[in-house]
């Protein structure tokens, strides 16, 4: 391939990408200069080593579709210099910048155009995370997208804007060229990885069931404590399947962080809702989000979903209480060198921990000999703020072999899910609920206007006050799940009974 310099003594040229700081898009111009001098390439703009790295992928793509970087000054320039960017997605903005620069494509090819793409050495485009919403980006800007292949069908849910997905850099210059059509991408959506496991595998735990029940209906954080093998994991995986498919637009906004995060496997729209289960070793960037290259964590990629924490007093303190935040505002703020990230982090939290660290506290048949201060000391580990944020805390007890080999079959997940729904209506049918709040969310003046207590469920409240010592935060949480269940009984009021039974549920006999 020949190319002109026009004689001119030096080219210039501008590519529009992105950078993501949290899930929020900004606008980021590749700037190619190149002039007379001693030949060099420069990338400046506050680009991280991902990014410097790009100059020798580009310049081995370019030598694959048999072009060779003219022997003179080149500086790139990301701009604004005051944005970090970070990632292998500037590759191909800069590759454009360069054929633009260098004549062999024309400026308008590719203007008004968000560009965004890794290259491999061969000239692949390989996929980038965040593809959907730089399309989201672009739409807004009335511009188009071109991004890899690989993430074509994500971003196409982006809407009306004209996507190029080439799978390599030769396929691009051949569509510029008009030479080979590229088509379209069409958006696909996930294929559905999870079949929920069904309630009616669990046998007994009357008690569990009602309260996942509850923890279902009003979007409450629960807590399930007992020995190995009462079935706490059994519990709390099936919750996912008793909650209502994501809505439209809770599905972007999923597929979105899922992007970001580089954890959209084949590319398509997730609709199922979100089960993230972190061990507990998880580290705090793990789970929280940030680290070296700023990413969402495991609370934001459960955003609109369940977090499940199994053996919770196994974490570590420091990120548990790191995890106060989020669960009280619903997302997180990650500090970086000179900036803070903020990703949604909107979960449901359901945990699960052994009564002490043998396992087996209050149980008759293997009396611990440390009892009940290894109790103490155990459930110490999780510290009492973080116990505060439990709108539910129940005892799991150990399975009996009756249970176990009960004639009758337990209730099917189905069948739940109706009641579930149901009561989520009645909730929705208050004026202050009618925009989908969930009980386990409701603060201030709506919580008052929610609530309407009984007089015999007032004289209880008072006398549980006094006695229980309850903070502010216990109080408000009990209401909440008081409401939920007269919503599962279908009745205005919350009546002694109800009020009794949200009480129950957040007593903690072993640790007394
Ligand atoms: N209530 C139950 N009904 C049926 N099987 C159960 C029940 N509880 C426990 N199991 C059996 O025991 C196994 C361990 O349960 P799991 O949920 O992992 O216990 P945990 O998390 O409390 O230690 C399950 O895989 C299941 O086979
Ligand atoms: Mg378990």
């Amino acid at each position: 391939m020949v190319i002109h310099d026009h004689g001119c003594r030096f080219m210039h040229a501008h590519i529009q990408t992105v950078a993501f700081r949290g899930i929020d898009t900004i606008a980021v111009d590749v700037q190619v200069h190149i002039a007379n001098g001693l030949p060099a390439m420069a990338i400046v703009g506050l680009a991280d080593k991902s990014v410097a790295e790009s100059k020798e992928r580009v310049r081995a793509a370019l030598s694959s579709i048999g072009l060779s970087l003219p022997p003179k000054r080149i500086a790139i320039n990301l701009a604004p210099a005051d944005v970090l960017k970070e990632g292998a997605h500037f590759d191909l903005p800069i590759a454009l910048g360069l054929l633009v620069a260098m004549g062999v494509i024309p400026a308008d090819a590719v203007a008004d155009r968000v560009v965004l793409g890794e290259l491999s050495l061969n000239g692949a485009i390989q996929p980038v995370s965040g593809a959907l919403s730089a399309a989201i980006f672009a739409s807004s800007r009335q511009q188009n997208l071109i991004c890899p292949a690989a993430s074509g069908a994500e971003a196409a849910w982006a809407g009306d804007i004209d996507i190029l997905a080439p799978t390599d850099i030769l396929a691009l210059l051949n569509h510029v060229r008009g030479r080979q059509i590229l088509h379209p991408p069409t958006p696909k959506i996930a294929t559905s990885q999870t079949q929920h496991p069904d309630m009616a595998d669990l046998r007994g735990q009357l008690t569990a069931r009602r309260v996942l029940e509850i923890a279902a209906t009003g979007g409450h954080n629960l807590l399930l404590i007992g020995p190995p093998g009462a079935g706490k994991s059994m519990l709390a995986a099936r919750l996912p399947g008793l909650l209502p498919p994501l809505t439209p637009e809770q599905a972007l906004q999923v597929t979105m962080i899922h992007s970001i995060a580089g954890q959209l496997s084949d590319g398509g729209l997730i609709r199922d809702r979100p089960f993230r289960e972190p061990h507990h070793s998880a580290s705090m960037a793990a789970l929280v989000g940030g680290g070296m290259r700023a990413k969402p964590g495991e609370i934001s990629l459960a955003h609109h979903g369940v977090l499940f924490l199994d053996e919770l007093a196994e974490f570590s303190r420091v990120v548990l209480d790191s995890l106060r935040q989020p669960l009280e505002t619903g997302k997180v703020v990650v500090a970086r060198a000179n900036n803070n990230y903020t990703y949604p982090a909107a979960f449901q939290l359901i945990a699960a921990m052994n009564p002490c660290r043998c396992g087996y506290l209050g149980d008759p048949a293997r009396a611990c000999s440390r009892a009940p201060a290894c109790g103490r000391q155990y459930s110490a580990k999780v510290s009492g703020p973080v116990m505060d944020r439990f709108d539910l805390i129940i005892e799991v007890p150990e399975v009996t072999p009756q249970m176990l080999m009960a004639d009758e079959a337990a209730e099917r997940s189905a069948v739940i899910f109706d009641r579930i729904m149901a009561a989520r209506s009645v909730a929705m049918g208050r004026s202050c609920q009618a925009d989908g709040t969930l009980n386990a969310k409701l603060t201030g003046d709506d919580l008052d206007a929610a609530i309407v207590l009984e007089d015999a469920a007032k004289t209880l409240l008072k006398a549980a006050l006094e006695q229980q010592q309850l903070s502010a935060r216990a109080y408000h949480k009990i209401m909440r799940v008081a409401r939920t269940i007269a919503d599962l009984d279908n009745r205005p009021e919350v009546t002694r009974e109800h009020l009794a039974e949200a009480l129950a549920y957040r007593a903690m006999p072993l640790f007394a």
